[in-house]
């Protein structure tokens, strides 16, 4: 575990995330009622929220996971994206809610709904926890959004950085090195 003196400021407390989690839920819910849903979702930033979020939706709901190779912080092209774990459940005909920890550049997303309507599904979006609109550079459709973050690197609750400080159970930002 890295020091606490790099936790720089909660971006967003555990209160929050729990109270907004709780009205995604209840929008989803309200808006898949009587439809076949399945969650999937994007290994590994996902985890936590999407069992937060799993256990405060009241209609019957399947889960499966995807994983991406990550391209990086360079520049390299979407194109690079791989499929390193592809889902298991089939899809055709269902509603497929891709749930995120956060959309960043939006290559990841981008790519994997062109991926995931090959598979036919009925219908196919997004439920993203965070969204850093500054830097987007290819357009992603958000159904479902937990919170609008500042261009800052943020870890926790499934958030990483290089892989730790994904069980802080808050968003923090770091200060820098
Ligand atoms: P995108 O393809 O640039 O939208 O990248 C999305 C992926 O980059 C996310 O699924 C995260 O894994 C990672 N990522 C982007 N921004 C952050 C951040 O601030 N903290 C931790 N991971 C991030
Ligand atoms: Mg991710």
């Amino acid at each position: 575990m890295p020091k606490k003196t790099q936790i720089a400021e909660v971006v967003v407390s555990r209160n929050r995330l729990k109270k907004r989690i709780k009205e995604l839920a209840r929008k989803i819910s309200r808006d898949y009622k009587g439809k076949e849903l399945v969650l999937i979702g994007i290994l590994k930033g996902s985890v936590v929220f999407l069992a937060d979020l799993l256990r405060e939706i009241n209609i019957p709901v399947e889960i499966d996971f995807i994983q991406v190779s990550s391209y990086g912080a360079s520049k390299t092209s979407f194109g690079v994206i791989k499929i390193k774990k592809d889902i298991d459940l089939p899809i055709v005909g269902k509603h497929v809610l891709l749930v995120e920890d956060i959309i960043d550049h939006g290559y990841t997303m981008h790519y994997l709904l062109k991926s995931l309507k090959v598979k036919k599904p009925k219908s196919i979006r997004v439920c993203a926890l965070l969204d850093k609109p500054a830097r987007r550079e290819v357009p992603v459709p958000l159904a479902y959004k937990g919170f609008e973050v500042p261009d800052k690197f943020v870890v926790g609750y499934g958030l990483d950085l290089a892989e730790k400080l994904r069980n802080l159970p808050y968003i923090a930002n770091l200060s820098p090195a």
